[in-house]
Order: structure tokens, then C-alpha cells, then sequence
């Protein structure tokens, strides 16, 4: 029977997959894979023929008859066909590195794993040993992934150097910022990969146990990830002898209740430790003193998924891409009111116009794009005149905004800016988890005054207050929620001044 590949991703499935792969069966053999990223295409199937895999997208299972009948399973023309994935353009001008087998491999497949370079950088690094393994990850530059950009070597030789028994692998696959799911895609489509990585972390510092925090909101990639973890043992990758090594290293899950700020790393320890997850302040760092008061490295998904390729292909080839300090790729997701949504995986250095108006195609709406919102909730927001912005840690930071974890969030010419600032500060003041006075106050006090704005009143006095507010938060805070939030709230302000004064306006006239 004729191979056809149906994801079995949560975009694809809130789009009606597995209906597709219901209505495919008896027809041809259906591989349940994770999604290219394509988003706005799926569910997007392929069908194995002799010329490589042909795609067709969006398909619905009422597609799927005249689909058959036109020669789907031959890969003949039909209006739904995009040809070789490969070739189309949102894939071929990418640089999978991390995302080289999302889509393509059957994710619980050990065997399609390791048939596309699966266990070759654990493999690797076992050869290598713990102090090796460090500086091969240090020289391939790669940095954290989770919004803060630290460098992942330097984070693992502490952790190694530390005293102690007992250490741990943190995976942080919190996820909270908006307009993301780069971990989600990965641990649905790839979770091998992840498994991989944390278990080249634990043999580089020493640790014995991993743990990995879910957010409850992603159920399908729950239950891919315990699956996985259930083979990874039955295969040897985890448990006593990893890969017959003599070293010991175990994985759990465990699942968030679902607060922002728990996807902070010593919030999200005190939440695997079973209690309400609040941020402790540092020192001492993770690093020293983590879960249960062990050395622990907490990494974010993508960055402990992009070990693999480091180890496997070496530093040089990744850090040989990027731009200046942020070395290799960045998967950059694509959200909100955008044309082509969908997971892009490119080296550092791409313009914010190549990544909104070229490759994501502008707004779905047809209108102009008036704004971005780079970096999930606690980033800036940019107009048009700052889209040659280069997407790099640094270029970012030296225009007030951050790229966090990859999230870019279009708004068209309807957009408010004055509201969407105010949505900052009452975000805040929701997730807050009220250790710090700037931010558990602060951020109630923004959204009055930000309302006193918006109402006309006063406004100047109110901006100036505003501003000094936000000075406050962003110097007073313990952490980067009550820290960062001015960001968008500044962002708004400085770039798009006459949101603010639109009442004032009206007044006057
Ligand atoms: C309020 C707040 C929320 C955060 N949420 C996440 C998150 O959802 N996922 C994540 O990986 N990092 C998140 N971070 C960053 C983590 O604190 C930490 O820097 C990261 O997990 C370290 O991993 P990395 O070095 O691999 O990026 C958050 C930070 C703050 C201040
Ligand atoms: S800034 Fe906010 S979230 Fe961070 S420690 Fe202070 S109160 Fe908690």
C-alpha cells in the first residue's frame, strides 16, 4: 500500500487530522508524523511516490474522496497540491538543524530516529566524556532559548563544578509566552530529541535525574512525551546502563497548574517541589543551590533539543551560522494576525521585514502591519520603521525589546497600542506572583493610571507617571515579569504616542 504521512500535531488536529487519516484508512498506509510547521496549511499530508513525498494542504476528510480519485496515492495534480515540501518556499529557506525531523519521522518511531541521525551526538558524547562534552557545547555558542539568552556552556560547567551528590536536568517546557510553540511542536514531533539532549546534559555535569515541567494546556504533547519516555527505556537510552555506558540517568514528567510565572526557573522549582510556585531570589543560583537544593541545570526545550545536532555534527557547524553573539538557528514562530503562521527555523541575522513581510507575508487581514510584538509577553512592541532590525540577542536589546523566546505577534493598522499597554500591566498583575512590590502593586497601579490616560484625564501628568512607574518596576522588581513588563508598555508609548493622546484629542476639539 501507498505510504501517506498525516501529522498527528495538536494545529493539525484542531484542523481536523486524524478525521483525514480516518478517511485515508483502507486506502493507504497512514504514518502519523509531527507538523513542518506549515500551519496555515494543515493538516498537510505527503504521499510517499517514487519522485520523494508530495504534499497537499489544507486537506479536510471531505477532501479526501475526490482527492483519491484524482490520484492522490500517484501524487497527480489537483488544486491542493504543493509539490516536494522541500521545495516550497517557507521550507526551502530555512535551516533545520533542531527541526530536522519534525514532520518527516514518525515521532515514537525508535527506528525512524535513529534512521534520520538519531543518538548519533549522545553516542558522541559518551565517546567524549563530561569535560569535553561542556566545551564542545560552550565553543558551538549556543545560548539559552528560553527568553534570557545565557550561554548553555557556561550554565553546564557550573553545575558540573558544583559539589554534590545528587544532581538534576531541569526541562522547562512552560511555554507561557504568547504567540509560541516551538517546545510543544518538538516534544510532539520529535520528543526523542529532547530525551537525547537532556541525556547528554546529565552525563556532562553528573546528574542522575531529570525532570521535565509541562504546561497543562498541551495534553497531546503530555502524552507523546510519556510515550516517548516509555520507549526511551524499553530501548535502554534511559534507565541504569544508558546505551550500555554505565551511566544512570531517568526522566519524569511533570505537569504545571498553569501560572506565567511558573515558567520563571526557581518559580517552576518550587512548583516541582510541590509547592506554590513563587521566585526565590538569587543567589544562590540554580546552578548551586536547585531543585531540592541540588546543583541543577533548568534549559529550556529548544536549547536542550538543539544538543543533539552540536554534539553529532560538532561546534564548528553550528556556531558557523548566526549573527555576531547569537549563534546557530532560532526557531522563530509566527503568530497572530500573519498570512503564513507557522515555525520557521533560520540562522540569527534575519531582518524583522524579511521575517513579517516576506516570509510571513504581512497580515492575514489584507491591512498594513502597524505593529510587532517580539519576545511574547514581556517584549516590545515595533512599529514598521524599526523592521530593520536584525533578529539577534543583541540588536534586539539595543532597541529596548528582546527576542525572548522566538515569538513574533502581528497586529495590523486596528491595532490600539494604548490598550494592548494596558493588557501588559494587567497581565501582570494576574501572573504576579507577588513577592516584589514594584510588580504586585506596580502593575495595579499601571492599569489605573493607563485608564486615567485613556479616559483624558490629566494626560500628561498621567505619562509622566506612567514612565516613572514603569522606571520603578523595571529597577525594583526580583524578577524579569515585574522587570520586563515596561517593556511593552514603553514600547507602546515611545512609538505610538498618539494612542495615548486620542481622548486628549477629542477634548481639545
Ligand atoms: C516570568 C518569566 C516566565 C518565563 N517563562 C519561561 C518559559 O515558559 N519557558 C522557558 O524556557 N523559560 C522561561 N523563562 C526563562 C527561565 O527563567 C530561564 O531563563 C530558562 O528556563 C533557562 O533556560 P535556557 O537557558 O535554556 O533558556 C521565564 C522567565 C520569566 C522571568
Ligand atoms: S517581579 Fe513579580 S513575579 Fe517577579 S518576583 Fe516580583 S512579584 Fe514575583
Amino acid at each position: 500500500m501507498t505510504r501517506v504521512f498525516v501529522p498527528r500535531d495538536a494545529a493539525a488536529l484542531a484542523l481536523g487530522a486524524d478525521a483525514v487519516a480516518a478517511s485515508l484508512a483502507g486506502h493507504a498506509a497512514v504514518t502519523r508524523t509531527g507538523s513542518r510547521g506549515l500551519l496555515w496549511l494543515e493538516p498537510m499530508i505527503e504521499v510517499e511516490t517514487p519522485q520523494g513525498r508530495i504534499a497537499y494542504g489544507p486537506v479536510s476528510a471531505r477532501d479526501v474522496p475526490e482527492l483519491l480519485s484524482a490520484g492522490l496515492l500517484d501524487g497527480a495534480p489537483h488544486r491542493l497540491r504543493l509539490g516536494k515540501p522541500e521545495d516550497h518556499p517557507f521550507l526551502s529557506r530555512q535551516t533545520r538543524f533542531t527541526f530536522a525531523r519534525c514532520g518527516i519521522t514518525d515521532p515514537l518511531s525508535p527506528e525512524d530516529y535513529q534512521g534520520h541521525n538519531g543518538l548519533k551526538g549522545l553516542r558522541r558524547a559518551l565517546e567524549l566524556g563530561p569535560a569535553r562534552i561542556v566545551e564542545e557545547v560552550t565553543k558551538s555558542g549556543l545560548r539559552g532559548r528560553g527568553g534570557a539568552g545565557f550561554p548553555t556552556g557556561i550554565k553546564w560547567k557550573t553545575t558540573a563544578d558544583a559539589a554534590g551528590e545528587q544532581k538534576y536536568i531541569v526541562c522547562n517546557a512552560d511555554e507561557g509566552d504568547s504567540g509560541t510553540y516551538a517546545d510543544r511542536m518538538l516534544m510532539e514531533g520529535d520528543p526523542f530529541a529532547l530525551i537525547e539532549g537532556m541525556t547528554i546534559a546529565a552525563i556532562a555535569v553528573g546528574a542522575t535525574k531529570g525532570f521535565v515541567y509541562t504546561r497543562s494546556e498541551y495534553p497531546h504533547a503530555i502524552a507523546t512525551f510519556n510515550a516517548a519516555l516509555a520507549i526511551a527505556r524499553r530501548e535502554g537510552v534511559l534507565g541504569g546502563n544508558v546505551l550500555g555506558s554505565g551511566h544512570a540517568f531517568d526522566i519524569e514528567q511533570r505537569v504545571g497548574a498553569g501560572a506565567y510565572v511558573c515558567g520563571e526557573e526557581t518559580s517552576l522549582l518550587d512548583s516541582l517541589e510541590g509547592k506554590r510556585g513563587q521566585v526565590r531570589a538569587k543567589p544562590p543560583l540554580p546552578a548551586h543551590r536547585g531543585l531540592f537544593s541540588r546543583p541543577t541545570v533548568v534549559n529550556n526545550v529548544i536549547t536542550l533539543a538543539s544538543v543533539p545536532f552540536v554534539l553529532a555534527e560538532g561546534a564548528e557547524a553550528y556556531q558557523g551560522i548566526g549573527y555576531g553573539r547569537s549563534r546557530g538557528t532560532m526557531p522563530i514562530q509566527l503568530a497572530g494576525n500573519v498570512r503564513y503562521a507557522g515555525l520557521f527555523e533560520a540562522g540569527f541575522g534575519l531582518t524583522l521585514d524579511e521575517i513579517v513581510n516576506d516570509i510571513g507575508g504581512g497580515t492575514r487581514s489584507g491591512r498594513p502591519v502597524r505593529a510587532v510584538q517580539v519576545g511574547g509577553p514581556l517584549g516590545a512592541y515595533f512599529p514598521p520603521s524599526l523592521f530593520d532590525t536584525l533578529f539577534d540577542y543583541e540588536a534586539f536589546a539595543a532597541k529596548d525589546g528582546l527576542i525572548g523566546h522566538g515569538g513574533v505577534v502581528v497586529f495590523d493598522d486596528t491595532v490600539d497600542l494604548a490598550t494592548q499597554a494596558r493588557f501588559a500591566m494587567e497581565f501582570c498583575s494576574v501572573e504576579s506572583c507577588g513577592k516584589c512590590t514594584p510588580c504586585r502593586i506596580g502593575s495595579v497601579r499601571g492599569m489605573e493610571v493607563i485608564d486615567r490616560i485613556m479616559a483624558g484625564d490629566r494626560v500628561d501628568m498621567h505619562l509622566e507617571l506612567l514612565t516613572d512607574l514603569c522606571h520603578t518596576m523595571k529597577f525594583g522588581s526580583l524578577c524579569a515579569l515585574g522587570g520586563f513588563i515596561p517593556y511593552p508598555v514603553m514600547s507602546a508609548l515611545t512609538h505610538f504616542p498618539e494612542d495615548f493622546r486620542a481622548l486628549q484629542k477629542v477634548a481639545a476639539e
